[in-house]
């Protein structure tokens, strides 16, 4: 039995559809069910569902608004996934918790491996960089999945806002100077499930990987395609013009180079990574469809 927190989330949505299909007992909590910075309610959940493994995918993602709402996202981002720590730790239950590329700071000219030293420029990594350490200080029976650019059928998300700007019939100006790899969050269910059993066998996987789609592209690449992908199924074609960052302002910086190097996870784990434009075809496809059948409905 797997039990995830942050079970209405983008991630977490895609953990129960994908146990779903794998036949793997699963219990996703949503925020209203448990909140992970209430020990008691952490506690009261564990002792209910008796898990084998817990999956933190609660999260605060919201990267701007966590510059004016510090005091939310630490508790979040950091006092939850200690929480989750030290309830595991009593209980001797290992935990998958989800990180992110923001803890580096974007500069270095390659991709970012595992032993690469953090260094957050936003509020959002900072507090997911010290959720990170309370986790590696408080439970030994840890794995921390970096991740990056998370996309879904679920949620918001990059991929779901180009496809509503689309069909304004605007052109749309997309950041075309930081780098990084879309990754849908129904893989890296996928990937969290494949090594669940792995990680219940053998403890001296702990440790921290990266985990993200193959491949690199920028805001701008990202965009393209799902314009290009959705244009025959909605009619829309909308003009994608790359911009420079500094003609983006935004309340918290993004690194430049959000590319994470996720051999560790392939060799360690047996499992291989597909390139990034096959999950956002597959998910534009999904959504321009509803979206069509929708708006024909309506007519
Ligand atoms: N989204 C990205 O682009 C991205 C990139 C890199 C890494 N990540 C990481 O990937 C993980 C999953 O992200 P996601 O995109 O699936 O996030 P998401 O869609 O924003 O979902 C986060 C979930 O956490 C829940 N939550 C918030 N506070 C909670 C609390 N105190 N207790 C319990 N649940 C709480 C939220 O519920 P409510 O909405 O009801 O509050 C929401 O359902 C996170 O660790 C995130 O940092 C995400």
């Amino acid at each position: 039995m797997i039990v995830v927190f942050g079970g209405n989330g983008q991630l977490g949505q895609e953990l129960t559809r994908a146990a779903a299909s794998r036949v793997i007992t699963l219990q996703a909590l949503t925020h209203a069910e448990a909140d992970i910075t209430d020990s008691a309610a952490v506690a009261v959940a564990l002792a209910r569902w008796k898990p084998d493994l817990v999956v933190n995918a609660a999260a605060y993602t919201k990267v701007d608004l966590a510059e004016s709402n510090v005091a939310d996202a630490r508790r979040i981002n950091e006092t939850g996934p200690a929480v989750l720590a030290c309830v595991c730790a009593s209980a001797g239950i290992p935990m998958v918790h989800v990180s992110t590329d923001y803890v580096f700071d974007g500069t270095k000219e390659s991709a970012y491996c595992e032993r690469d030293p953090v260094c957050p420029i936003n509020a959002y990594g900072r507090t997911k960089a010290a959720g990170e350490d309370a986790v590696r200080r408080i439970l030994k029976r840890h794995v921390i999945v970096r991740t990056a650019w998370v996309y879904s059928e679920f949620g918001q998300n990059f991929l779901k806002t180009i496809l509503r700007l689309a069909a304004t019939g605007d052109e749309l100006r997309i950041v075309a100077d930081q780098y990084g790899s879309p990754t849908s969050a129904r893989e890296i269910a996928e990937a969290i499930l494949h090594i669940a059993p792995l990680l219940l066998r053998d403890q001296g996987l702990a440790g921290t990987y990266h985990f993200t789609a193959d491949g690199v592209t920028t805001w701008h690449g990202f965009a393209s395609r799902v314009v290009a992908i959705a244009a025959p199924i909605t009619g829309l074609n909308p003009l994608v013009i790359p911009i420079q960052t500094a003609r983006y302002p935004t309340a918290a910086k993004r690194p430049a180079n959000s590319c994470l190097d996720c051999r560790l996870f392939v060799q360690t784990f047996g499992f291989s990574l597909r390139y990034w434009s096959e999950g956002v075809d597959a998910t534009t496809r999904v959504l321009a469809a509803s979206s069509q059948r929708a708006t024909s409905h309506v007519a």
